[in-house]
């Protein structure tokens, strides 16, 4: 199927899709944006206020569409699910937005979509896994958001309270987009100056702390507005930027392990390089031993949620 290189795809129109569609719009990443949903009319209205937003001279044609149109798509984005509350895991959610997941995969595939697929749907990792050994498609086109937002979040709490554009903090989550994500303290570093040595680290909470609010943050959103949707339409966003323009950025994203870390048959987040391919190179950064059973516990809770999903 000849994709068109600038038409994204955003399926589902609840909270996350529409932010998505409304964020890629705003970076003039897409000549088309087609979305898909469950409720014509919603959808429908949708793509005729996403129009009717567009900012004035970007040639932008957005359109509620099918499969079909999906299919012709550089990069399609998965968003659809139940609104994530989190009250309990991400996991809690997985066997019902499985369901809705494997459907949309199913139609997509069907009209022989062969562009990126990105997976923005909770439980993040496992329903990138399903996307991946479900689709067919290469491993490097099927990208999981991971913990490309608690990296953010991470670098936003240590920005803010070390006084420091977050731009130069540089701190990595990767593992589980959940509650075992692993921060990888040992390469966490301010504009060069190894985070233990930054002027004022030892104002900051504890390790743990900061990680308990990096993954408390997205359920204490949800808590008061019942969903979290432009955090994650921002990672989105970023990585549809570094696929349209080939930009080979490093981006902490979910993907299959293929052996690194020790790790297979799993997807979950690491430093990515991401170009117009999807994932170029997968990279592994030098875990110490507390950073490495971590990712392999994080490896083996995601493990477990897919094997009692196949039961
Ligand atoms: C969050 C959702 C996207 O953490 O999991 O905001």
């Amino acid at each position: 199927m000849p994709s068109h290189r600038t038409r994204i795809t955003v399926i589902g129109c609840g909270h996350v899709g529409t932010s998505c569609a409304y964020a890629l719009l705003q970076n003039h990443l897409a000549r088309e944006i087609v979305l898909i949903g469950d409720t014509e009319n919603l959808v429908h209205g949708e793509a005729l206020d996403l129009q009717q937003a567009v900012p004035l001279g970007t040639p932008v044609k957005i359109f509620a569409g099918t499969y079909k149109d999906a299919a012709a798509s550089a990069i399609a984005i998965i968003t659809v699910g139940t609104p994530g509350k989190f009250s309990g895991s991400r996991l809690d959610m997985l066997a019902g937005n499985a369901i809705i997941v494997r459907s949309c995969i199913a139609k997509l595939m069907a009209e022989g979509f062969d562009g990126v697929l990105i997976i923005a749907t909770n439980p993040l990792d496992v329903l990138t896994y399903i996307a991946q050994t479900e689709s067919g498609l290469p491993v490097s086109q099927v990208i999981g958001t991971g913990t490309l937002l608690d990296t953010e979040r991470l670098r936003h709490i240590l920005g803010e309270k070390l006084n420091v554009d977050a731009r130069s903090v540089h701190a990595a989550v990767i593992g589980e987009h959940g509650d075992s994500s692993v921060a990888v303290w040992s390469a966490a570093q301010v504009a060069g100056i190894p985070l233990a040595q930054y002027p004022g680290v030892d104002t900051l909470p504890s390790q743990e702390e900061l990680l308990i609010s990096v993954r408390h943050a997205g359920p204490e959103v949800a808590a008061l507005k019942g969903n979290t949707c432009f955090a994650i339409a921002a990672c989105v966003t970023r990585i549809c930027e570094a696929i349209l323009r080939d930009e080979r950025s490093v981006l902490i994203v979910s993907t299959m392990m293929t052996g690194q870390y020790g790790l297979k048959e799993v997807s979950l987040s690491t430093p990515c390089i991401v170009g117009n391919c999807g994932v170029e190179t997968v990279l592994e950064l030098r875990l110490n031993e507390v950073e490495q059973k971590s990712l392999e516990a994080s490896a083996a809770v995601l493990k477990h949620a897919y094997a009692q999903l196949q039961k």
